[in-house]
């Protein structure tokens, strides 16, 4: 009796789960070609140290303390303290080598570019990709600011936030394992051997 009752359990969940699978469907035009503004609303990346892909525009840190105390601190707390929802996004340099570190945007990131590549793609978390360039920029400016790394009359743009000197810059290895160099292969491959 027991299998059956299984049975008749897993028939049930079946039956109530298929219209929320018939739910799923492919978005519109899925498998068309896609037009270049559309593909421009994706291509966001900032490839790296030297800033590249970095967008038009400018931030001061005046301008990212306002934004910040509207947009930021209700989960990041006071000048970044450490809120309701993250720990501290300020302090902790030089912290990498004790047991006590502390991870923030000045501690830890090698370069500059990555908090305004994650604050222009995920925050805030409640309402991601919603801030102009200016105001990411100036909230980059206003963060670094606070980890001591750019002054309180600073302004960041493309040229200029690539060149803010990050602490921990040298703090990564690089990982030169060989599998790590694996060429694409999209013809002809040769059989994977494991
Ligand atoms: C609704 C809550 C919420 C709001 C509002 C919010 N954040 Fe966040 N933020 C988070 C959480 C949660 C994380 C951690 C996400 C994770 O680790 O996946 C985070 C992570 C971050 C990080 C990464 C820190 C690191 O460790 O490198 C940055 C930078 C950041 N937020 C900036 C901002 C800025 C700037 C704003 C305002 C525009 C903002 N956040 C608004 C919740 C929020």
């Amino acid at each position: 009796m027991r299998s059956r009752d299984l049975i008749c359990g897993l028939a049930a969940t079946m039956l109530f789960a298929a219209p929320a699978f018939a739910q799923v469907k492919p978005p519109k035009h899925y498998g068309s070609p896609i037009a270049e503004a559309d593909v421009a609303a994706l291509d966001i990346d900032i490839r790296g140290p030297d800033g590249k892909g970095l967008p038009p525009g400018q931030g001061t840190v005046a301008a990212g303390e306002k934004i910040f105390a509207e947009k930021c601190v209700a989960c990041h707390g006071e000048k970044a303290k450490g809120g309701s929802q993250f720990g501290a996004m300020v302090g902790g340099i030089g912290s990498f080598t004790t047991n006590a570190r502390v991870l923030t945007p000045g501690s830890m990131y090698p370069y500059s570019s990555i908090l305004f590549d994650y604050t222009r793609r995920a925050m805030p978390m409640d309402s991601p990709q919603s801030l102009t360039n200016d105001e990411v920029y100036s909230l980059t400016a206003y963060i670094y600011h606070l980890n001591g790394l750019v002054p309180a009359d600073g302004t960041l743009d493309a040229a200029s936030l690539p060149k803010v000197a990050m602490p921990n810059k040298d703090g990564f290895i690089v990982d030169d394992r060989p599998d790590t160099k694996a060429t694409r292969c999209m013809k002809d491959c040769p059989p994977i051997n494991n």
